[in-house]
């Protein structure tokens, strides 16, 4: 892959496996409201979660192709998934600051817990791929943590279930064990989850921290945007959010309304396949 774009105004590239990542965008737009962004939901391909290693990969390989071409300065993968399965494989192959989701999370998770018991709930490749439990115990071994895939919530978020009794349903039947484990800090670990916070408060209860990973890694892009000095630097200009999806791009506008609370007049669909 060639040098992308490093030019400060250049936009930075937000994706997710469909509507989740959006999640993650608002926390950057919160955190560096001057950034374009250009944002991509493989909404065609979702759910990732089920997938393959070799096949998530592939997916993020077209993604990154379609980023290039957007000419953007900085990658954000907002989604747990691909985070974990995809990021490290394609690190070296492009050229602009690219991040992930899982070790902002895993850090702020570390830093929450009182009583060193941590709950990882997210898709079940995340889960499977080990890789938050690996994170947490190379920070802290004494720390206890429990993961559970929760399979139904990303279809139901992308139902717009957000605040229905059968998401309450499926999150008392996924979040049972966490509760008896007595976990004190929770990592929502795929970006779909924190549009169920609600629910998933009601289940766990008040006293537990729910990490949202888009909150640290908005934090962490800020960083290094700052150290390699491409914060934009047309602050006048108002920030541009362009929007893009492999299917159904008018969902995306109604989900991102709602997700980011401003209008989308337009969103693009393109062929992902092509790239
Ligand atoms: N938002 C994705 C994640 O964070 C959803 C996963 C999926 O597509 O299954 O893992």
């Amino acid at each position: 892959m060639t040098e992308m774009n490093r030019h400060s105004d250049a936009p930075i590239g937000v994706f997710d496996s469909g509507l989740g990542g959006l999640t993650v965008m608002r926390e950057i737009m919160r955190t560096l409201p001057e950034e374009n962004i250009i944002y991509f939901g493989d909404t065609a391909r979702v759910p990732y979660g089920s997938k393959s290693r070799d096949t998530i990969i592939h997916y993020v390989e077209q993604i990154l192709h379609f980023m290039q071409e957007k000419e953007v300065k900085a990658i954000v993968v907002a989604c747990g998934t691909a985070s974990a399965y995809a990021l490290e494989a394609v690190r070296h192959k492009v050229k602009v600051p690219i991040l992930g989701v899982v070790r902002p999370g895993v850090r702020a998770a570390s830093a929450a817990t009182k009583n060193g018991r941590i709950g990882v709930i997210g898709t079940e490749a995340s889960v499977k791929s080990g890789l938050y439990e690996s994170l947490l115990h190379g920070i802290n071994p004494e720390l206890s943590v429990v993961s559970r895939a929760c399979p139904l919530f990303v279809p139901l978020v992308e139902e717009g279930l957000w605040h229905d009794e059968i998401t309450t349903l499926a999150a008392k039947r996924y979040l049972s064990e966490l509760k008896e484990k007595d976990v004190d800090t929770l990592i929502m670990g795929c970006t779909h989850y924190p549009l169920l916070a609600g629910t998933i408060r009601e289940v766990m209860g008040e006293g537990v921290n729910l990490v949202n990973i888009g909150v640290e890694t908005a934090q962490v892009l800020k960083r290094i945007l700052n150290e390699q000095g491409i914060t934009k630097k047309t602050t006048d200009a108002p920030a541009v959010y362009r929007f893009y999806s492999s299917d159904a791009p008018e969902k995306l506008c109604r989900f991102g309304e709602s997700a980011l609370q401003m209008e989308i007049p337009e969103a693009a669909r393109i062929s992902i396949e092509e790239y």
